[in-house]
C-alpha cells in the first residue's frame, strides 16, 4: 500500500502546464506552499480556505512570481453541506473549465489531550474538516475530475494516523482513515483510471500548525513546507501516472 518519492526527484518546470488544480488550506502553511509550487510549475490554481485575506496574500505571491491568476474560494469546510459542495464544483467548472487535481491540505487541529478530556463537538469538527470534507469535496468534483485524462487527488495524512499515540485523539483517528478512503475509491475507479487518489504523509515541517502541536520547539530546524510541496507535485503530475490507492510517507 505504500509508495515512495523517487530519490532526488526534481519536477520539470512544465509539469502541470495546462492543468487546473484546487488546493485547500491555501492561505498558510503546507497549502500555501503547494499552491505556489503548482502555479510555478504551470498550473492554474484555485485557492480554498477560511480566511479571505490569507487567500489574497497567496494569490499576490503567485501573481508576483509570474503564475496564472488564481481563483479565490473563501469556504468553511466545518460548516459546508452537500449544496455548498455542489455550488463549489459549479464555480470551478465555470471559472476553470476543467479540474486535473485536488491537493487537500486544509486541516483542523486541537491541542493534544487525553481522550477523556476531548469533547464530542471537538471530534465532530475534527472528523468533518479532516475526513468528511476531503470525501465530500472530491465527490462533488468527481464529474470534473473524471473528464480529465489523468486527474490526481492527494489527501494529506499525518504520522500519528499511521502510528497512533497517546493524546493525538480525534485528529489521529480522522487521519488514520484517509488511506482507507484513498484505497476504496481507487479500487472503485480502477477501470476508469481517472482520477487517481493517494495519501501523502509529511513528516514534521515548519508551519503554523506545528507551533500549536509542538509549542516551544525550534521550528527553524524543521523541513520547510516548500520541500514537502515537491512530493505533492510528483503525485499530482504525469510522472506518477498509474499510482493510485497508495500512501506516500516522507
Ligand atoms: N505541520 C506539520 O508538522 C505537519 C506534519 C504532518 C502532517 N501535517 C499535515 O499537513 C497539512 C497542512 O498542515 P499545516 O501545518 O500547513 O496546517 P496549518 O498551518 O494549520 O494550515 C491549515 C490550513 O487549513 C485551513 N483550514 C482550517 N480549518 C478550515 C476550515 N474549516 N475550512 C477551510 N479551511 C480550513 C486554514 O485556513 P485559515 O488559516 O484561514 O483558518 C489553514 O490555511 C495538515 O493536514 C496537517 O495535518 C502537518
Amino acid at each position: 500500500m505504500t509508495t515512495s518519492l523517487p530519490p532526488g526527484y526534481v519536477p520539470p518546470s512544465d509539469l502541470l502546464a495546462e492543468r487546473a488544480i484546487l488546493v485547500t488550506g491555501a492561505g498558510q502553511g503546507l497549502g500555501r506552499a503547494v499552491a505556489l509550487a503548482c502555479a510555478a510549475h504551470g498550473a492554474t490554481v484555485a485557492l480554498l480556505g477560511r480566511t479571505p485575506k490569507k487567500l489574497e496574500a497567496t494569490a499576490d505571491a503567485i501573481e508576483a512570481a509570474g503564475g496564472a491568476d488564481p481563483v479565490l474560494i473563501p469556504f468553511d469546510l466545518a460548516k459546508a453541506n452537500t449544496p455548498e459542495y455542489d455550488q463549489l464544483a459549479h464555480l470551478l467548472r465555470r471559472e476553470m473549465k476543467r479540474l486535473d487535481g485536488i491537493a487537500h491540505c486544509a486541516s483542523h487541529f486541537v491541542p493534544l489531550s487525553p481522550l477523556a478530556h476531548q469533547t464530542l463537538d471537538q471530534w465532530l469538527t475534527l472528523l468533518r474538516v479532516n475526513l468528511a470534507a476531503p470525501f465530500a469535496l472530491t465527490k462533488a468534483c468527481l464529474p470534473l475530475l473524471s473528464a480529465a485524462p489523468d486527474a490526481s487527488v492527494v489527501f494529506t495524512g499525518e504520522t500519528h494516523g499511521l502510528d497512533p499515540a497517546a493524546f493525538w485523539g480525534g485528529f489521529a483517528v480522522g487521519k488514520a482513515a484517509l488511506p482507507a478512503l484513498a484505497h476504496i475509491w481507487s479500487e472503485e475507479l480502477e477501470k476508469a483510471g481517472t482520477p487517481r487518489l493517494n495519501v501523502l504523509v509529511p513528516g514534521p515541517m515548519n508551519t503554523p500548525q506545528r507551533a500549536v502541536s509542538h509549542p516551544g520547539e525550534d521550528r527553524a530546524r524543521l523541513p520547510s513546507a516548500e520541500s514537502v510541496a515537491i512530493a505533492f507535485l510528483y503525485l499530482l503530475g504525469r510522472e506518477s501516472h498509474g499510482t493510485s490507492g497508495k500512501t506516500l510517507r516522507m
